[in-house]
């Protein structure tokens, strides 16, 4: 049994604040919602999160709080959950790590299940969806180069996002995300979203383009998703000039938007498909899915890492899969995902109207409200009304909550945030 007490340090409720997470059997330690000696990356939230069930978490004050964010698309199964956790304690007492030098069994059977999937043909395992991306940008690379290209270009997209390391911040459309790293890495060619005529100009007689790399929906660049027709002549071109066609499904792949990735609406199959996020449910796993084309072009001493594809991480993903599979979680998404969004224009009629709410978009469990004016600020005002969203690209308030959420949690999700949106918007700036 676990009983959760507040104890506020310092006088007026200034300075950092420390919780005490007492659990009854043993000794008290204290949780800090607060950490000095933690780099300071991240503004967060003043809130530090004890346990979860389901779509619903706790923090260590003992408050509750319905999770729309998922840990960013990444708790796919929510969080506690009864068949997912079982197999990672079963997991874990067998084998965590073992190393890339040995087989892994686990690597064949997720590659497996996502290769049926994907109908693609091979997958290399890591641990992020950075790392995932620039195994992407050095398959695309190494193409060229055994082509002939020396330097080898790939068309990227406007607000794209596709990590932090130097390469996938270059290769990501948001300066912001790439102020104060210079010089970036070069290489990539920029265009705008949905617009093919733009896509074919930026690239007219460039014999070094090798590869195009976007996103299906942006997810951080704020909800924009690639539009069916501008998918399928991305492919077409990507086949007459001999590119890779690479798919960033991050975010919004495995299951979020109804399909298992977010390309397949369009009937389309990539070349190359970076995975992370909610593959493992909240253990980190990242895999680079290759079809023909791409499979074999790294040989042995090209690329490797450390973690990726252990034990622990391949059961994690199998299982997902495997629950996913059982409880039709992708009809879920879509099921949910329509009913949500259509309940948040419903209450938000009148914003729409009139333009202070801009558009709701996306696609299943991956949703977007875009509002007329910068509101980072609806990210506390939400959780301290109970509800966990992120706002994404300043103006959108982005959902993406775990795949298990029921129509009842989504109409919980709207009768907290759209009050909150309209007295927003209401506001003077
Ligand atoms: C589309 C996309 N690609 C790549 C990344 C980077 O993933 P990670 O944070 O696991 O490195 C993200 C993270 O938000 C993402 O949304």
């Amino acid at each position: 049994m676990i009983s959760l007490k507040s104890h506020i340090n310092g006088p007026a409720c200034v300075g950092p604040l420390y919780f005490q997470f007492e659990i009854m059997t043993a000794a008290t330690p204290f949780i800090e919602a607060s950490s000095p000696h933690v780099m300071n990356t991240y503004a967060r939230v003043p809130i530090a999160l004890s346990h979860g069930q389901g779509c619903r978490v706790w923090d260590v004050n003992g408050k509750s709080y319905l999770d729309a964010l998922g840990g960013i698309a990444v708790n796919t199964l929510g969080h506690n959950h009864p068949r997912l956790v079982p197999a990672l304690q079963d997991q874990l007492a067998k084998l965590i790590h073992s190393s890339n030098y040995y087989h892994v069994p686990g690597q064949e059977a997720l590659a497996k299940k996502l290769v049926e999937l994907s109908g693609m043909t091979n997958v290399f395992f890591c641990s992020t969806g950075l790392e995932a991306n620039e195994a992407a940008l050095k398959l695309a690379r190494k193409f060229g180069h055994d082509k002939g290209i020396e330097r080898p270009e790939i068309v990227v997209y406007d607000k794209a996002f596709h990590g932090r390391s130097i390469a996938t911040l270059s290769a990501t459309g948001n300066p912001k995300v790439q102020a104060g790293f210079g010089p970036l890495v070069e290489g990539f060619i920029r265009v705008p979203l949905n617009d093919i005529e733009r896509l074919r100009a930026a690239t007219a007689d460039n014999p070094n383009v090798v590869a195009v790399f976007f996103e299906a929906i942006q997810g951080e660049g704020g909800i924009n998703p690639m539009h069916m027709d501008y998918l399928k002549a991305v492919r077409q071109l990507c086949d007459e000039r001999d590119w890779l066609l690479m798919i960033d499904e991050v975010q919004c792949g495995m299951g979020r938007t109804g399909k298992w990735f977010a390309h397949q609406w369009a009937g389309i199959q990539p070349d190359v498909m970076p995975l992370a996020k909610g593959l493992g449910s909240g253990v980190p796993v990242g895999a680079v899915v290759a079809g023909p084309r791409a499979a074999h072009i790294f040989q042995p001493g090209n690329h490797g890492t450390t973690f990726g594809g252990n034990p622990l991480a391949m059961r994690a993903g199998v299982e997902t899969i495997r629950i996913m599979e059982e409880d039709g979680l992708l009809a879920n998404a879509a099921r949910v995902g329509t009913h949500l969004a259509s309940a948040l224009a419903g209450a938000l009629a009148a914003e729409l109207a009139t333009g202070m709410v801009k558009e709701i978009r996306g696609q299943g469990l991956m949703l977007g409200i875009e509002l007329a004016k910068p509101c980072p600020n609806l990210v506390r005002q939400c959780a301290d009304n109970g509800l966990l969203v992120s706002v994404t690209a300043d103006t959108v308030v982005r959902l993406v909550p775990p795949l298990i959420m029921t129509t009842a949690e989504a109409d919980e999700v709207v009768r907290i945030l759209s009050p909150l949106i309209k007295q927003f918007v209401q506001e003077t700036p």
